[in-house]
């Protein structure tokens, strides 16, 4: 009985820290996708197949359009809000997850 309990509570542990991790092929997926935006680009209409990002992973700070962005989320908020018309993510969200750990994953080829 003690036996199974623990194995309950290893599976369960391993289960959340699973979902709080971003994943690459969702953020992938995501950054290709139109949905994200209102103006029918994605991500990938800008850059496409994450071209000219493979260094936003390991920024603190960024430029984009002359306005200054604190993290790597903020600066993915800002181009879904000015280049998609779309509704910024929650920072702990996971589809925001997902795409930095997408855009991450660029810099590692
Ligand atoms: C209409 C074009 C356009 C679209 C669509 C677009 N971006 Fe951008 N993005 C830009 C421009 C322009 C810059 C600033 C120049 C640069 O760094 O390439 C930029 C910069 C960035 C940066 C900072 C790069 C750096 O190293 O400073 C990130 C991260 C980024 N975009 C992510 C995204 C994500 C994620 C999406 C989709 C939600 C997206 N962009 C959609 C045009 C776009």
């Amino acid at each position: 009985m003690r036996t199974v309990v623990i194995i309950l509570a290893f599976s369960l542990i391993f289960a959340v820290g699973a979902a709080q991790a971003g994943n690459v092929e969702k953020g992938k997926a995501l950054f290709n996708d139109t949905s994200l935006g209102t103006n029918g680009k994605s991500c990938g209409s800008c850059h496409p197949g994450g071209g000219g990002l493979e260094k936003a992973g390991g920024k603190k700070e960024f430029n984009i359009m002359g306005k200054k962005q604190g993290s790597l989320e903020e600066a993915v908020n800002f181009c879904i809000k000015l280049a998609l018309k779309g509704k910024p993510l929650k920072e702990d969200s996971q589809k925001m997850k997902d795409i930095v750990a997408y855009i991450r994953s660029l810099g590692k080829k």
